[in-house]
């Protein structure tokens, strides 16, 4: 049996980590993984191969940046040709990016089952770019016959509701597989240390949302939201800055709302949990660092009108708000009170297990 994999951006790097580990061990299939390209800088894609031990992708299709279109479109060309050359039984996607959504469209065209992992989130906008990719992966990988793997009965319930029911998985969630896997590695104390800061004393920052970093009205609103909001908590900021808010930062001279100490490049797994682990909290708009977070028993304040990952939130451990100072403010005042925390909302660390088994069932 042979399955392909593709990743593209940083949170597959992530998840593949597991899934590859876990087929390598139990020799379970021929497992064939490509890497779209999406995802480049040394920061965001081979620092995570690296860590967390991932091998060598067969396939590099080295798409790199683009418009929705560009980069969605050579990643469905690309990957065509190496479904075809390859004849896998199933084709793994991960989560939401236009490579995922690339790689659905090619499989679902072919003829090739596609296993959706992370399928079932919903959130609104339905017009945000992760949104479409969602619902058009899920509905390819429904009409393929392939699966659709949930971290959550809600997630599930989501796709009854859109009609989708065979081969629906409650799996619960890989990231969690990963964080008790690797949180032996963790390690605040050192960490912390380097960029200078005290365990407690530091609110962890990332954004990279559209909606958040393209317009200049936006993007400045938040981050002299977050700046006004450490100074109220009297607090440091640690932002780990994506590439593609540092260049809008640039673009629209706003590179000096928070101190250049402040902002550093992005970190790999291990740095990035180190770090969240000794946060006060964390001001986020990435729906895996939201939920990484929680896993951490740290609290986030998610600048999105919404999330997929509403159980978090439900239960009043994660809040959202708007990208202005007022809201801000508002969310660091209530962010520090005490709230129960929700325990098993994606599973009990044994998703790949059942991933890989389903997979074995339903293809071998
Ligand atoms: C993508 C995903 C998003 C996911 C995120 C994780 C889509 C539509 N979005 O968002 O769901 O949460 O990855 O990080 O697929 N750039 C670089 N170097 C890189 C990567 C990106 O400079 O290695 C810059 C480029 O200017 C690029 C921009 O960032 O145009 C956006 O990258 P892209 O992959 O399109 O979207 P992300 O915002 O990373």
């Amino acid at each position: 049996m042979k399955i392909v994999s593709l990743v593209g951006a940083r949170p597959q790097f992530v998840k593949e980590a597991l899934i590859n580990g876990a087929v390598r061990q139990a020799a379970a299939w021929d497992h064939v993984l490509i890497h779209s390209g999406q995802h480049y800088d040394v920061g965001m894609s081979d620092a995570f191969f690296t860590e967390l031990g991932i091998p060598e992708p067969k396939y590099n299709l080295g798409v790199g940046s683009g418009t929705h279109a560009t980069g969605t479109a050579a990643v469905l060309v690309k990957v065509e040709q190496a479904l075809l050359q390859e004849k896998p039984d199933a084709l793994i996607v991960y989560g939401d990016t236009n490579t995922t959504l690339a790689g659905a469209l090619a499989a679902v065209k072919i003829g090739i089952p596609i296993i959706h992992i992370e399928a079932g989130i919903r959130q609104t906008p339905m017009s945000m770019p992760e949104e479409i990719n969602r619902r058009l992966t899920d509905h390819s990988a429904m009409i393929s016959e392939g699966l659709l793997c949930c971290c959550s009965q809600a997630a599930a319930e989501n796709l009854r509701q859109e009609g989708i029911v065979k081969g629906v998985i409650s799996s619960g969630d890989v990231m969690y597989d990963l964080f008790c896997r690797m949180r032996g590695r963790f390690a605040p104390a050192d960490v912390i240390k380097d960029y200078g800061i005290a365990g407690g004393e530091y609110i962890v920052v990332t954004l990279h949302r559209d909606f958040n970093v393209d317009s200049k009205e936006t993007l400045q609103s938040l981050l002299k939201g977050i700046r006004a909001l450490a100074y109220d908590a009297k607090l440091k900021v640690l932002f780990p800055v994506h590439p593609r808010t540092r260049k809008r930062m640039a673009e629209f001279s706003l590179s000096r709302i928070l101190s250049e100490e402040d902002m550093i490049d992005p970190v790999g797994y291990v740095d990035l949990m180190s770090l969240v682990s000794a946060s006060a909290f964390v001001i986020t708009d990435s729906g895996g660092l939201q939920k990484e977070a929680y896993y951490a028993g740290k609290r986030s304040i998610i600048v999105m009108p919404d999330t997929g990952w509403r159980e978090i939130t439900d239960a009043g451990w994660n809040l959202l708000a708007d990208p202005t100072e007022e809201s801000l403010l508002r969310a660091g005042k209530a962010i520090v009170t005490t709230v129960p925390y929700p325990k098993h909302l994606y599973g009990n660390g044994n998703a790949v297990a059942d991933i890989v088994e389903c997979i074995l069932r339903r293809f071998q």
